[in-house]
Order: C-alpha cells, then sequence, then structure tokens
C-alpha cells in the first residue's frame, strides 16, 4: 500500500444555522487531511462564501503536476481506474504509477510536496476534478454551474444558496469536464445531442448542456446528491418534515394497495418522501420502479427497479422511453408500480394501470390538488375523470420558512373523493401543517380510510384504531433513535408479522 492516505469522511461538526449571516465563519475537513471548507461571510460582496481550501501550490508545483498529468493520461484509462473497487487501491496505484512517471521525467520533487501532487492527481483521475471536495462534503445537495467565469453555487443543507471560490475559466476545461461525467454516467454527448441526463457512480444525478456556441456561457451542469443510503421514515420524523400520524397514514395506504402521489416544487423533497413511504410497502409485494436516472433505494428485495434509457448513440438507436417501460412493467404483474416523475404521454398507462388494480406511488412537478387534476385532464395527458379518479391521495411536499429558517414540510395530504364527468373535483384534506404553529393536524376523517373499509370488508373503526397504534409505534421508533435504514426496515417488518408483541416492547399495547 502506497504511503499517503485519504480519508474522504472525515468527523463534521453539528452546524447551526445562525441568524446573524454575517457572524457566519468556520471550517470544516472534507477530504482529510488536504481539503477543507471555509464558509464565511463576505463583507465585500455581501454574501455568504463557501470556500474550497486546497492544498497551495507555487508555479513550479503546477507545471509538475500538470507534466505529470500529462504523461498519465497517456498510460491511465478511465476502465482501468473503475476496475479498481476500493479508495486505498486507487490511491496506491496513482502514487506508483506518478513515482514512475517523476523518474521517467526525472523531475525533482521535494519529498514533503508529494503528498499534495497525490491529492491533485486523486482529485482530477479518480475524482471530479475542482468539484471532487464538494462531492465529498455530505452537507451539499445541489452543485449547480451556469457557465465559463461564473463562480459555482451550492445548496447547502444548513446554509442554503452558498457562491463558492470555485469557477471554469475557459470553454475547452468546462467541456472537457463534461465530458468526464457523461463517461463516468456512461452516457454519450456531442454537439448533436447536446443534453446529459444520468447517474453518477455515487448516485448523484447530474444534468448537463453542452453547447460550444461563443454567445452563452458555454457548457453548463447541475448535480442533485443524494445520501448514501436513503433517508429512513423516523428520519424525516427528526426533520420535523411531517407527522407520525402522516407516516401511519401513508402505512396504512400502502397496505391496502391505495395510490398515492407526491407533489412539491424543484427540491421540495419529493424523491426523498417516496423514497421513505416506501418502506412501508409490505415485504411480500412486487414492486416495480421506473425512473428517468436511477434515484430511488428501496429496502427490500422484491423489487425491479428499471431505468428510462436515453440512446447511447448519436442516432438515438436503442432508446427506451418511460411510456413503453411502463407498459411492460405492467406484464410484469407488479403490486405496486412507482414512478419517479410523471411528465406526459406515460401519465395514461399508469392511470390505466391503476384503474386496473396494480397500485401506484408516483411523484409531479406542480403545487396544488387541483393543478394535478388540472394537469391529468388536459393536453397532453388528457385522461378521462373516471382514470383520473383512481389516485386516492396527493402529498403536497413545500420549501417552508420556521423560525426563520429554510426548510422542508409535508403541507397537506388530500384525498380525492369524486371527480365528476365535467372534470371538478371534490376533495378531502385529513392532515395539512399549520405554519404558525409549525405543527401538523389531523381532521379525523379519512375517505380514503372509508373506501379502504368497504372494499375489504374492514370495520371503519378497527382501521382507524389501528392507524392510531401504528402512528404510536413510529413515534416510539423515534423516540428510541430507531433511525439507520436496517433497524428501521427490521421494526416496521416486524411489526408487519407481530403488531401486538411489537407494541408491548415499547409499552404501547
Ligand atoms: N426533509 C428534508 N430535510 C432536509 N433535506 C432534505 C429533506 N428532504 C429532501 N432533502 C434534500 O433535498 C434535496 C432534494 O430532495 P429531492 O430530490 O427529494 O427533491 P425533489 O422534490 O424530488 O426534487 P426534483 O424536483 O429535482 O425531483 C436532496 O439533496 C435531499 O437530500
Ligand atoms: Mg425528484
Amino acid at each position: 500500500m502506497g504511503d499517503v492516505k485519504i480519508n474522504l469522511n472525515p468527523k463534521k461538526p453539528q452546524l447551526t444555522p445562525l441568524s446573524d449571516k454575517t457572524k457566519i465563519n468556520l471550517r470544516y475537513m472534507v477530504i482529510e487531511p488536504f481539503v477543507s471548507i471555509h464558509i464565511h461571510w463576505e463583507p465585500k460582496s455581501g454574501e455568504l462564501i463557501y470556500e474550497v481550501e486546497e492544498p497551495l501550490m507555487d508555479e513550479e508545483d503546477v507545471k509538475n503536476l500538470e507534466s505529470i498529468e500529462n504523461s498519465m493520461r497517456e498510460i491511465v484509462s478511465i476502465n482501468m481506474l473503475q476496475e479498481k473497487r476500493t479508495i486505498e487501491s486507487l490511491l496506491d496505484y496513482v502514487e506508483k504509477t506518478a513515482k514512475l512517471i517523476i523518474s521517467e521525467l526525472g523531475l525533482e520533487i521535494e519529498e514533503e510536496k508529494f503528498p499534495k501532487i497525490i491529492y491533485y492527481l486523486y482529485r482530477d483521475f479518480i475524482g471530479l476534478n475542482e468539484i471532487e471536495p464538494m462531492m465529498q462534503d455530505c452537507f451539499i445537495e445541489d452543485i449547480e454551474c451556469n457557465g465559463v467565469g461564473e463562480p459555482i453555487y451550492i445548496v447547502h443543507r444548513i446554509f442554503r444558496n452558498l457562491k463558492t471560490n470555485v469557477k471554469f475559466t475557459s470553454i475547452e476545461s468546462l467541456s472537457s469536464f463534461v465530458e468526464k461525467m457523461a463517461q463516468k454516467a456512461g452516457r454519450y454527448i456531442s454537439y448533436a445531442s447536446p443534453i446529459l441526463d444520468g447517474s453518477l457512480p455515487d448516485g448523484s444525478r447530474v444534468n448537463a448542456t453542452y453547447t460550444k456556441d461563443i454567445t452563452s456561457k458555454g457548457p453548463t451542469f447541475t448535480i442533485r446528491k443524494f445520501t448514501k443510503t436513503p433517508w429512513t421514515p423516523t428520519q424525516l420524523l427528526g426533520f420535523r418534515e411531517l407527522s407520525p400520524e402522516m407516516l401511519a397514514y401513508f402505512w396504512i395506504l400502502l397496505e391496502y394497495q391505495s395510490n398515492i402521489m407526491i407533489i412539491g416544487g424543484t427540491a421540495s423533497g419529493k424523491t426523498t418522501l417516496l423514497n421513505a413511504i416506501a418502506f412501508f410497502i409490505p415485504p411480500e409485494k412486487r414492486v416495480v420502479s421506473i425512473e428517468d436516472t436511477r434515484e430511488l433505494n428501496l429496502p427490500r428485495e422484491n423489487w425491479l427497479p428499471s431505468v428510462v434509457r436515453t440512446g447511447l448513440t448519436s442516432t438515438g438507436v436503442g432508446e427506451v422511453d418511460m411510456f413503453s417501460l411502463l407498459r411492460g412493467s405492467f406484464r410484469q404483474n407488479p403490486d405496486y408500480v412507482i414512478v419517479g416523475e410523471v411528465r406526459g404521454k406515460e401519465a395514461s398507462v399508469l392511470f390505466q394501470g391503476m384503474a386496473s388494480g396494480h397500485a401506484s406511488i408516483s411523484t409531479m412537478h406542480a403545487d396544488s390538488v387541483e393543478a394535478v387534476i388540472r394537469r391529468l385532464e388536459t393536453p397532453p395527458i388528457n385522461l378521462s375523470p373516471m382514470l383520473v379518479n383512481s389516485l386516492d391521495a396527493v402529498a403536497i411536499m413545500a420549501h417552508a420558512i420556521v423560525k426563520g429558517h429554510e426548510t422542508r414540510r409535508l403541507r397537506e395530504i388530500s384525498e380525492v373523493v369524486q371527480i365528476l364527468p365535467d372534470g371538478t373535483a371534490t376533495t378531502n384534506t385529513p392532515f395539512i401543517w399549520d405554519p404558525a404553529t409549525d405543527t401538523f393536524r389531523f381532521q379525523a376523517k379519512s375517505a380514503v380510510f372509508t373506501k379502504i373499509s368497504r372494499k375489504y370488508g374492514i370495520n371503519l373503526r378497527s382501521l382507524e384504531d389501528e392507524f392510531q397504534k401504528r402512528a404510536k409505534y413510529l413515534r416510539a421508533l423515534f423516540r428510541y433513535k430507531i433511525l439507520s435504514y436496517e433497524t428501521v426496515q427490521k421494526y416496521i417488518n416486524a411489526y408487519q408479522k407481530n403488531p401486538v408483541g411489537m407494541l408491548k416492547k415499547f409499552g404501547i399495547y
């Protein structure tokens, strides 16, 4: 093993937002011992800055690094790097190759400078170049680049939108960076097909444009980062995103094959919520999921994930769109179909599937139930009101300001009670978030519970009773800090098998 060590998981501080932004001044490591992040107020521009602090390089260091990188590019292929599994074996390989090149080129590099050279080689060959420190920062949600010469902006979990000190200074470097991401995502990008939509090896979603138009600012990209394991229902309780009752409600609905749609604006947390409530789909049920880019990570075995394939070549040959995937998926006879994001004509296939008894969870970009129904009933989707009736519940995610801080809340859950032939809808809203008190209110009556009780011949009272017990159970799981992916899954499955035993365990029964 090589001598240079890199720790991609250094201990992170507990960060809390301050109301006085001008007082913010903190540092944390992201790539130990080489890179730290310095977040501070910049009086000159009057904004918070996210500063990536990498090892300093003098002119000679830069020249040396360039010569090593040039030789390295000739001998190292991406495929060779992708074969190596662990960060240690990759680093070891880079270090050995670098030593070889240094002696070959007869470069004189002082011993104490060697580690930082290795860091930059790691960054540029294994990592994502200038962006790598941000990729390793678990506080980051989004990374956005609007073109050459523009500072990169990020969305920070605690401090929200921040300008960074990183920018791409030439069209060439930015274009080749976008090419590199395309390669890592296994997608094809060119002037003829200039849009990249894919997932990076760590699961992050990337969207990029690839234009070299002189008048524009060149290529752009957005990276949506994902946590390695998805957030669990109890972790969302920890963020106060929703209430235990809301979760228990989803749990009941998912047990009885109801159709749920999660809506909200961009980055409001739709996919995150979808993934969390998927914990409640009984383990024996067959789930098929369909997405544009792979984001879901479901805690189950009986799951067939599929991803839309955009053309791997410039001709678009081999494209598989959401519409055909969805049609195919119903032939696999799933109990649950999960659609990452409903946009166009695939909605009709989804709703036909729902009408013929396959349950679904999906997300859509919209901010009210009325808007969803309107979108579904008008072109290009054009569903008949009868089909729209198969939708049971709509959950609305929203960005919210609580005590001066930006956060996310499940603003309301509405139920589609009836849609008349003329398209007008009657809805019922069992849950609503009250911004004044930052609490969630349950208004006692769920129309979907009534529907379930009729359809399955279950006494409504005992269904409501079960709902209350599950809410208590989830509250208890949270109180006992049962938060992680594996344990939450275990406790939810255990409850399905032996509810009384589990309730007793927490003293609820
Ligand atoms: N309750 C939450 N608290 C803190 N961060 C959250 C919460 N929910 C989601 N996030 C983070 O916000 C980002 C956006 O979430 P997500 O991808 O679920 O949103 P989305 O509504 O599906 O976005 P899009 O419209 O782009 O599909 C992610 O980085 C996610 O980790
Ligand atoms: Mg999403």
